[in-house]
């Protein structure tokens, strides 16, 4: 299935689409299986989306939130308190304002100081709560300049791992290992959302989206599920080099 690409103005109207989007998904996973899991996106892209969901009040009252189960596609190996956090920033904008059982949040314990225990640590999660193979309703990704998604950075052990749902994936040019889903799970999802925004995107989702120089160099490129939606919802200034076959005329009304 190919991908559909949905260009809007400026980030507001980003974290809007997605809001959209995100309880649209929310209440036909509901309606449909009784509960919506989603996993989501670290980064600084993300933090408007998830201030709207609960910030805006029609949102709020349409998201399910008490049947929502929130998982992390990445986290960072730092204390939960740490500014890089990506629990810490969910929760800060989200989780901690909206009405959530306890029980429904599931982090990644990335405070853990071996971070292949908090790798199998979550991955025992995803195992107890999904019984097989992790099909989340809505995956959220972000995308880095180079190109990397979730923890999926360009030349890491992680891009080839094909029988762990999480790994520890030691990222040489941070010094530093990420927890991250891995492939598998990450395009067995139902659908996946890149949210993307910034001028200094625009080149490599070019390359992305036109299927350059490969998969190691552009991790991003690895993501198409396999029995689920893909969506790219981008800004347009990230948009500004894709050419006009690949911008889908259906650019997200207002
Ligand atoms: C993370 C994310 C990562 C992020 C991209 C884009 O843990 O940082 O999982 O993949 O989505 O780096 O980040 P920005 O939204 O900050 O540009």
């Amino acid at each position: 299935m190919e991908p559909e690409i949905r260009i809007v103005t400026n980030d507001e109207d980003l974290a809007r689409e997605a809001a959209s989007e995100f309880v649209h998904r929310a209440k036909e996973a509901v309606r449909t299986k009784g509960l919506f899991t989603v996993a989501l996106s670290g980064g600084s892209t993300p933090r408007s989306l998830y201030s709207l969901l609960v910030g805006d009040v029609s949102l709020r009252a349409r998201l399910p939130w008490e049947k929502t189960h929130f998982f992390w596609g990445d986290e960072r190996h730092v204390p939960l308190d740490h500014a890089d956090s990506n629990y810490r920033m969910t929760n800060e904008a989200m989780l901690s304002k909206a009405p959530i059982p306890a029980g429904n949040v599931h982090r990644i314990e990335s405070e853990l100081p071996d971070a292949h225990e908090g790798a199998r640590k979550y991955e025992q999660t995803l195992h107890d709560f999904f019984q097989q193979t992790p099909r989340f309703d809505l995956v959220l990704l972000g995308m880095g300049p180079d190109g990397h998604t979730a923890s999926l950075f360009p030349g890491t052990d992680a891009l080839s791992e094909r029988q762990h749902l999480v790994v520890a994936n030691w990222v040489e040019k941070l010094k530093e290992y990420r927890i991250t889903l891995t492939l598998p799970v990450l395009n067995n999802a139902a659908c996946v959302v890149f949210l993307v925004s910034g001028a200094e995107k625009a080149e490599t989702l070019r390359a992305v989206l036109e299927k350059e120089a490969g998969p190691v160099r552009f991790p991003s490129q690895l993501i198409h599920p396999t029995k689920g939606s893909l969506i790219w919802l981008v800004s347009s200034e990230a948009a500004i080099l894709l050419p006009k076959t690949l911008k889908n005329l259906k650019s997200a009304e207002r």
